[in-house]
């Protein structure tokens, strides 16, 4: 089986699978400065939280490149200005600004550094952004994969795997894991309405790993729980709040209440790098709202009457309380949030 690499350096270039075309056509764009990446990432070809946090980063060291290239007076100022472009693209995934972060640290050392080898000290960065970010879900599927029962069939939102993070991915990562444990018999997939992340790109990744699922609308979901057929719900998540409230694909929420209402394990995947200690809860969290023709359109053809109003917001946020268990690369997180979220990423900062 080929490995998934939605976001890759190559030959001075950022190569990336363009995710608004999947599954129809796998088609790779090589992005030769910081403005097509950022297109990327607004338009949603580039999507994910950590993925996010990969593609800026390289998106930083790509201007440094370019500046290095054409030998620009400036350079530092067209870092600056890089920076501050991709970190406009989106607002509510924290791995974006937690990388950027990570790149002017970066900026900050080399104050005095000639341009290339500030071209090179960015690069290597975003290098380790990337490969950090694989090592991570693999701590997560482990930790993830040893919580689940045996046999079950669970149910996931969005999409969390391969295409949403650099390694293979977080409550999808856990759930392929945990299938090749034998702990995972059946997965059912959230279409995720409006832009169908889990019926175009979590479907799309099951079937290049063979594990068994089934689509189903968003709203089957109350449905399944009620007839027994699903043991757990697995998500990812784009901001974890302090207290452990968590943003993710609008829809999430709607499936918290359920799943409590059914008393079944509510589990959020997602790297240290998710969380966001300076946000102290979920209404603190920057939510994006998309154009509303995501929601009145699919692929460009008009679903509701010509004049209709629509509220597209690309996220929600899930209450601590509805929460079992936050699994991260540093351990798993039990109630109270507030506390075992703190202690872990001390543990993490060491
Ligand atoms: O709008 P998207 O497709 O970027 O939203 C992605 C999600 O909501 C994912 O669930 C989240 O980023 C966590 S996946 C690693």
């Amino acid at each position: 089986m080929t490995e998934i690499r939605p976001v890759e350096w190559r030959d001075g270039r950022v190569r990336f699978l363009d995710q608004t075309l999947l599954p129809e056509r796998e088609t790779y764009v090589d992005a030769a400065d910081e403005h097509v990446l950022a297109d990327a990432i607004r338009r949603l070809a580039i999507r994910g939280a950590p993925l996010i946090g990969v593609a800026v980063a390289y998106g930083v060291a790509l201007a440094a490149a370019r500046a290095a290239e054409s030998g620009v007076a400036d350079a530092r100022s067209r870092i600056a200005s890089a920076i501050d472009l991709l970190a406009a693209t989106r607002p509510t995934a924290v791995n974006l600004f937690w990388a950027l972060e990570r790149q002017r640290q970066v900026l900050r050392r080399m104050s005095d550094a000639a341009l290339p080898a500030l071209a090179e000290a960015l690069l290597s960065e975003a290098r380790a952004v990337h490969s950090e970010d694989a090592d991570r879900c693999d701590r997560m599927a482990a930790t993830g994969a040893s919580l689940l029962k045996t046999g079950s069939a669970v149910l996931t939102h969005c999409n969390s795997g391969a295409l949403a993070t650099g390694g293979r991915g977080t409550a999808l990562g856990v759930i392929v894991r945990a299938w090749e444990d034998g702990a995972v018999r059946h997965v059912y997939v959230d279409e995720t309405r409006p832009l169908l992340q889990g019926a175009r790109l979590t479907a799309w990744e099951l079937e290049q790993r063979k594990v068994p699922y089934t689509v189903i609308t968003d709203s089957t979901a109350g449905m399944l729980m009620a007839q027994g057929r699903v043991q757990a719900v697995l998500v990812g998540a784009d901001r974890i709040a302090a207290n452990g409230d968590v943003a993710n694909k609008v829809g999430t929420y709607a499936l918290a209440v359920l799943a409590h209402h059914h008393r079944m394990p509510f589990l959020v995947v997602a790297p240290t790098s998710t969380i966001d200690m300076e946000c102290p809860n979920g209404g603190a969290v920057p939510i994006e709202e998309r154009n509303a023709a995501e929601v009145t359109q699919i692929g460009g053809t008009r679903l509701t009457p010509q004049g209709a109003t629509a509220y597209a917001p690309a996220f929600d946020v899930t209450p601590h309380d509805l929460i079992t268990v936050i699994v991260t690369d540093a351990g798993a997180a039990f109630p109270p949030f507030g506390d075992s979220i703190r202690s872990m990423t001390d543990h993490a900062k060491g």
